[in-house]
């Protein structure tokens, strides 16, 4: 079968990230390749996220780019596909006439069928349905290769908390959990193909298996921890309201669970907290986090946190601010509230401008680059596992790099933290390689990542002694 070219665009979360690699395996068996070259795709498929405005607006003005291809090339197939396509649905064939298919969040097993019927038929098909069966895949495990280390596996879809601002329970549907066995032999295959660590993913894991009467979060920890020869397990996300004292001790318990969690408070004002339907209160959040440090002193914690909510004071706002100072967290996500049709938010009224908006996000950034950067620094000096997964990204290590022809390879630290390290003139290269667990002395924080140096330099043979040995 002659080989036709996919290039595929994915916006938004891990979730996401996670469905085009399923869409690759799907797509393969009917002869397509993923290529990095948008001008000689065959077929393009754009991955779309709709969880905040600019989300959306990035994929439509993605959609837009794609005109002239089409033009150029009028056997290209184009599809929208993701959570923009489940929420506007034929609206986007109506908009955008050279896309040739629309296709939802639950209607991923049906995409070969669709392509093979759009290149016969010329067709345009839309396919927004709703089913509430979990869909079992090809497993992703068929496109590792050797320099993959780390990979996110589902354990669950859709969402059922309906936090107001929230358009994901809309365009994502009820939360539905995979079995245990389905995520355990998908996982064992990762790690045959030589993936050394997985990210459990879920918009809300701690309620894992509940409704089906599955066993429980921890429980599939445990389990997945059982596999042998896998390195680490992340999982995200977790919702506060769910996270039970079952779940701390598995931090204490389980040796290859990261010390990590990720745990989105959105606001530290209670009032807000309310109209988010959050089900939580700022008190039960500051337990929850004492709780997990009591088992884990040294624990990261992330969150995610919206400023402008509507009908956010100026004491809400400080609410929030106060909540960042007693947490520290290690980093955070931040973001302004925006309007999401389907959330019911966007009829609230007591918007908040988006000069204040800007104003609040200014401010908490600039408070959480202090906390970050205070954690980073308490680092320095310690000796830190890393699981090496590729090389350095310039940016930090640039000012550094000055009089060293050093490989700055790159990885994180248990706590989810990027340290990139070279060896300079002392080491081996050979020695180190994408997938190797690296002790690494840290010499210097940024606010981004950490600098090291591995720790047992195995000094590099000089040129003389190699030629006294040669004579
Ligand atoms: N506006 C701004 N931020 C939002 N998030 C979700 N919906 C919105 C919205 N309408 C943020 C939340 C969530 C993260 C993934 O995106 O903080 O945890
Ligand atoms: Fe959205 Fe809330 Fe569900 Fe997270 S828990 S996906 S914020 S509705």
């Amino acid at each position: 079968m002659k080989k036709k070219s996919l290039y595929i665009n994915t916006f938004g979360c891990q979730m996401n990230v996670y469905d085009s690699q399923q869409i690759i395996s799907q797509l393969n068996p009917i002869g397509y390749e993923v290529s990095e070259s948008l001008d000689e795709a065959d077929l393009i498929i754009v991955n779309t996220c709709a969880i905040r405005e600019k989300a959306q607006q990035k994929a439509f003005s993605f959609f837009g780019r794609l005109a002239v291809l089409k033009r150029k090339k009028p056997g290209l197939i184009i599809c929208a596909g993701g959570c923009v396509a489940q929420q506007e649905g034929k609206r986007i064939l109506e908009r955008f006439s050279y896309i040739d298919l629309v296709f939802g969040t639950h209607a991923l097993k049906r995409l070969p069928e669709h392509i093979i019927n759009i290149s016969k038929k010329r067709c345009r098909i839309s396919d927004v349905e709703m089913t509430d069966e979990i869909l079992e895949f090809p497993s992703v495990a068929s496109q590792v290769t050797n320099n993959i280390v780390t990979r996110f596996v589902t354990i669950m879809r859709g969402c059922d908390n309906y936090c107001t601002y929230c358009v994901v329970p809309h365009v994502r549907g009820p939360e539905i959990s995979r079995k245990p066995e389905h995520i355990i032999d998908e996982i064992r295959k990762l790690v045959d193909s030589g993936v050394q660590e997985v990210t459990l993913l879920g918009q809300n894991v701690n309620s894992y298996g509940i409704k089906e009467g599955l066993c429980s979060f921890p429980e599939l920890l445990r389990l997945v921890s059982e596999t042998e020869g896998l390195f680490r397990i992340r999982f995200t996300t977790s919702h506060p309201k769910d996270l039970s004292q079952e779940l701390v001790f598995a931090f204490r318990d389980l040796d290859k669970l990261c010390n990590h969690i990720h745990l989105p408070v959105q606001s530290g004002s209670n009032n807000i907290l309310k109209r988010m339907n959050r089900k939580y209160t700022r008190e039960l959040y500051l337990e929850k986090i004492d709780k997990l440090r009591k088992i884990s002193p040294d624990i990261a914690i992330t969150s995610d946190v919206i400023v402008g909510f509507p009908g956010e004071t100026e004491d809400d706002f400080k609410a929030t601010l106060d909540l960042v100072k007693e947490v520290e967290f290690d980093s955070l996500f931040t973001f302004e509230y925006s309007d999401r049709i389907k959330a019911p938010a966007a009829k609230f009224s007591d918007k908040i401008s988006d000069d204040i908006k800007n104003g609040r996000l200014r401010e908490l950034l600039e408070l959480q680059e202090y906390y970050t950067t205070k954690k980073h620094r308490a680092l320095v000096g310690s000796n830190e596992l890393i699981l090496v997964d590729g090389f350095s990204k310039k940016q930090d290590v640039a000012s550094d790099r000055k009089g060293s022809e050093g490989i700055y390879w790159s990885g994180r630290t248990s706590t989810n933290k990027i340290v990139n390290f070279t060896s300079g003139d002392f080491f081996l290269k050979d020695d180190i390689s994408i997938g190797k667990k690296i002790n690494v002395k840290i010499e210097k924080a940024f606010l981004h990542s950490l600098l090291g140096k591995p720790v047992n330099l195995i000094p590099k043979p000089s040129k003389k002694k190699e030629e006294t040995h040669a004579a």
